[in-house]
Parts: structure tokens; sequence; C-alpha cells
């Protein structure tokens, strides 16, 4: 290549001859003379240029970027106005087992007809099986058509051109290699589906589509981003992997292209604890009560179980049993948040203790 210059330097004519012909054959190697001779004949200009200049270096192969991919259109469109809420919720077809239905059902049952407006639900479904993809698009238009017309559902196809290579990739945290491929599309998925829900409205949460929720969980979602002060990039409203993790829509494609850069190297849930560090949020933000709970037996990876449920799920009531005498209480376990180990023994109904770092001996 050309060497850089940046004080003023003294050659003797051989080296400047030498650069003339290493700088001329460059850009003869590149095509540049034709391109000059065309954007001198032509007045199509700079995207001409451009333009040739892409074809000649094939940027696109260089890069292998296909962020741009569009999304196939299933069913349904984005939505008009700005919502509030953008729920996400990849889906795959299990063996035996669909649960989808279920998640729509609670979720839509769950959201008062007045607020309805305010949500836009996305489920997407890769086009890796084609038969698969089509098969949702059946359940979708045969359960939930109203809400399809209504705007409130849509559902989008990850075309396979959108997957980079998922076959023979490093096996990092010693994980068979079914395993590494599995988690690596799952990525692959969840980076797709935010990108496209960059900007749409001004939060999105992504789901499993295997879950459930409870009465008046927007209004918990609303009410906990109004209490939390301290800077955040992602809140949780389930303790568990990648379920209810609500971002700001504006900062949905960093976290989108984390996870496309790091596919095959670390599953979602330690790429989300990275991009929490990458943000500088202090500590982690857990809406406790959880909103959302897990039902799904049969994980999406082929033959295995996934018996996993969110104990911090809608939790009952205290029982209250008497009066407790006044009393110092303590615990060697750390106390997470304002969950100190008096709440345990107090009259107030609604708190409770919670402890972190317990340790099995
Ligand atoms: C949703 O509501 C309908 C009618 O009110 C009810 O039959 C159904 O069980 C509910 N489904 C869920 C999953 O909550
Ligand atoms: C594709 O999906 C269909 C429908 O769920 C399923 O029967 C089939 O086994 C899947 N194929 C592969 C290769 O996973
Ligand atoms: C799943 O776990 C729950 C509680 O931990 C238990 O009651 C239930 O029997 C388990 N189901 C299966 C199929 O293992
Ligand atoms: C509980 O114990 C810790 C460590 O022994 C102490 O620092 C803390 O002040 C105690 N808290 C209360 C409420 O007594």
């Amino acid at each position: 290549m050309v060497p850089h210059c940046f004080r003023p330097c003294k050659r003797n004519w051989i080296e400047k001859f030498f650069l003339a012909v290493v700088t001329f054959s460059f850009f003869w190697y590149i095509g540049l003379n034709d391109v000059w001779s065309q954007l001198v004949k032509s007045d199509q200009g700079q995207r001409g240029v451009l333009q040739r200049l892409q074809n000649k270096f094939s940027l696109s192969d260089l890069l292998s970027d296909q962020t741009n991919v569009p999304a196939i259109r299933l069913i349904g469109h984005p939505r008009q106005h700005n919502v509030f809420l953008t729920i996400g919720i990849p889906t795959v077809c299990r063996e035996h087992h669909r649960y989808l239905h279920t998640t729509l059902t609670s979720i839509i049952n769950n959201t008062a007809l007045t607020d309805q407006e305010r949500i836009h639900i996305v489920v997407a479904v890769s086009y890796l099986n084609e038969t698969c993809a089509l098969e949702v698009k059946d359940t979708i238009k045969e359960l939930f058509n109203t809400h399809v017309d209504s705007g409130l559902v849509e559902l989008i196809g990850i075309p396979v051109e959108a997957y980079p290579q998922i076959r023979n990739l490093r096996r990092t945290f010693n994980d068979e290699e079914y395993r590494v491929q599995w988690r690596s599309k799952q990525n692959i998925d969840y980076s797709f589906l935010m990108n496209i829900n960059a900007y749409r409205g001004k939060y999105y949460i992504q789901l499993e589509d295997d879950v459930t929720t409870v009465q008046g969980y927007l209004q918990e979602i609303e009410k906990y981003i109004e209490e939390t002060i301290e800077y955040w990039a992602i809140l949780e409203f389930s303790s568990l992997g990648f379920i209810g993790k609500l971002f700001r829509s504006s900062e949905l494609q960093k976290m989108a292209s984390l996870l496309r850069n790091f596919y095959s190297e670390q599953p979602c849930d330690f790429l989300m604890v990275h991009f929490m560090h990458l943000m500088v949020q202090k500590g982690r933000f857990v809406k406790i009560p959880t909103l959302f709970q897990h039902h799904g037996l049969h994980s999406s990876l082929p033959n295995l179980l996934r018996n996993v449920s969110d104990k911090f799920y809608s939790m009952g009531e205290k029982t209250l049993n008497g009066d407790n005498p006044t009393a110092n209480i303590n615990s060697s376990l750390r106390t997470y948040g304002a969950y100190h180990p008096m709440n345990a023994y107090d009259n107030n109904e609604k708190s409770f203790f919670l402890g972190t770092d317990a340790k099995r001996w």
C-alpha cells in the first residue's frame, strides 16, 4: 500500500517514481481508471462511483452482514401509530407440544380493551423450517384473526438468508455441538426480532412462546419504569433466562448487534448480562413479584424437559399469625435491594425478605 506521510518528507526521484507506479497500479487494479472515465462521460456522479466501487470490492460479501435482510411478512402489519410497548415473541415448533396460542391468549385476555391500542405483539418464526413457519401462520390465522385485523398481532418470518453459519462452530462452554447450534440459531432469531422492532414503539419486552401473564401486567410495567430512578438498560419482569426483559426501543439495535456478533460464542442470557455492563447499568432490576410465568415443559431443544418455573411469580400474600414480639432480625445472607430480613417478621402484608449469595454446602 501507499505509505502514509504525516510530515513533509524528502524523497529522492527513485522513491517518487516507485511510489507513482505503486499508486497507479493500485488504482488500476481496483478499476478506478474506468470509473473515472465513466464519471467524466456520464452524469451519474457520486452514486455511480460508489456503486462501481462496491461491485469491485463486493463489500456485502466481505462483511457477510445479513442484518439488512428484510423480514418475510406472514400476517398483519406494523402499527401505524407509535405504541407504548412492543411485545416480541420468538416461536419454534416443538416436537409434540405447542404453547404459543396459550401465550397469546393469556396476553390478550389480560390486556384491558382500552390498553390494546397501546401494545403491539410481534411473533417471529424462522424459515429454516418452512413447514413450521406455515403451521404457525395457520394457527394465528385461525385463532387470532380478529386481533390481526385490529393491528394487535403481527407474524413475521425470519428468512434463511438472515443466518450466518450455524454448523461446525467452535464449542464454547464445553457445550455439545447440537447445543451450540441451537443457541447460536436462537441468538440470530432474537437479534432479528429486535432489529425489526428497534424504534417501533417506546419500549420493547421479549417473552418466550410458553409463558402466561397476570391481569394488569401493563400497568405494573409502567409503574416499575416510573419507580426505577437509576439508569437501567434492562428491566426484568421474570427471573428466568430471557423471559420478560424490557429494553428501550431506541437501544434495541445495540443489543441486537451484540447477539449477532457473538452469536456462537455465548448464550443469549450471558450476552444480556454483558449488555448491562456495557451500558453501565449498576446491578439488576428485577420486578418482584414477577409478571410472566414459564409453562412449557418441553424445551425448544428436542428431547429436553425443561421444568422450570419462576418462584417470584404472583406470590400470594403473607400469612400473618398473631403479633410478633419486638425483635432484631438479621440474616447472614446478603439483602437484595430493600427486601430486608425484618420484612419477613413484621406485619407489612406486601413485603418480604430476599437474600442473595446463598451457598449450598
Ligand atoms: C381467556 O378468556 C377466555 C374467555 O374469557 C377464557 O375462556 C380463557 O380460558 C382465557 N384464557 C386464558 C389463557 O386466560
Ligand atoms: C419442521 O417442522 C415440522 C412442523 O412442526 C416438523 O414436523 C418437522 O419435524 C420439522 N423439521 C425439522 C427438520 O425439524
Ligand atoms: C415439574 O416441577 C413441579 C414443581 O417443581 C412438579 O410438581 C412437577 O411434578 C414437575 N413435572 C414434571 C413432569 O417433572
Ligand atoms: C445485621 O448484621 C450485620 C453483620 O453482622 C450488621 O452489619 C448489620 O448492621 C445488622 N443489621 C441489623 C438490622 O441488625
